[in-house]
């Protein structure tokens, strides 16, 4: 069973803020943490790459918030002008990389084998991969979601994922940033797909996390979280705000 997984809720800032965003942000994370104590869930930032050793700074001494960064090369090192390795998001204090979102795929022409090519880096190095898939509009109205979000699975999936490596983060691209998301049936069936997919493909299916992303707010965030096999929420727009992103934390089953 996977019912008692504990939750991530995972916020992904994408390429916005500041130093001083950045600070009043996890400022108020941490004020929220101090007033309430502990959220019932594992808790990511996902910070822009320059605004990480910030972030590790602000967390210090903060165990119940880990950092992330949103994406990672899939060398370890060497000539690749612009970007950024795993091994180099572990120095400044990152536990998890996102990889494969669906805006990398989609302004970087990232496929699939890449994105299992680059989690198998972050998890070489030591990161846990948030490995995103979803499907777009048009593949849900053609009723092939499931296939889609199967066959990206399939081919993005790192070799070697276990529960502790790997978490699986399904995002329906329409449903990124446009205040729509798929009802509770849509995504329990997209999420039992992914887990029996999981199940069949690696010897630790059952204990690896499935986050559903997509328009996840403190107003839709509970009905979300309590889908079967809904492991948590990866979290874009709400996880600008501290009110927002710690209220969806709070509503973890
Ligand atoms: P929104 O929550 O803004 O829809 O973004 C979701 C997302 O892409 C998180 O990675």
């Amino acid at each position: 069973m996977t019912g008692s997984l504990r939750p991530l809720i995972a916020g992904n800032w994408k390429m916005n803020g500041s130093r001083a965003t950045t600070r009043d942000l996890l400022a108020g994370l941490r004020a929220f943490l101090r007033e309430s104590g502990p959220a019932g869930c594992d808790i990511v930032v996902c910070a822009p790459a320059p605004y990480l050793p910030l972030a590790a700074d602000r967390l210090e001494g903060v165990s119940e918030i880990e950092l992330g960064g949103q994406d990672c090369h899939t060398a370890v090192s060497g000539a690749h002008t612009g970007d950024v390795s795993a091994a180099m998001l572990l120095d400044v204090g990152c536990a998890y990389v996102i990889v494969g979102h669906s805006e990398r795929r989609a302004d970087h022409g990232e496929d699939s084998e890449t994105v299992k090519a680059k989690g198998e880096t972050a998890i070489a190095s030591g990161l846990t991969a948030i490995v995103c898939i979803g499907e777009t509009l048009e593949d849900r109205d053609a009723g092939r979601a499931v296939d889609v979000v199967g066959s990206q699975l399939d081919s993005s999936l790192p070799d070697g994922t276990d529960a502790a490596n790997t978490v699986i983060a399904y995002e329906p691209v329409w449903a990124i940033g446009t205040g729509r998301t798929p009802n509770e049936a849509e995504i329990g069936e997209i999420h039992a797909s992914i887990r029996a997919r999981l199940l069949d493909r690696t010897e630790d299916g059952s204990g690896v996390r499935i986050l559903y992303g997509g328009s996840v707010k403190p107003e839709n965030a509970a009905a979300i979280l309590s889908v079967p096999d809904v492991n948590g929420a990866l979290v874009g727009g709400a996880s600008l705000d501290a009110t927002a992103f710690w209220s969806i934390c709070q509503s973890c089953p």
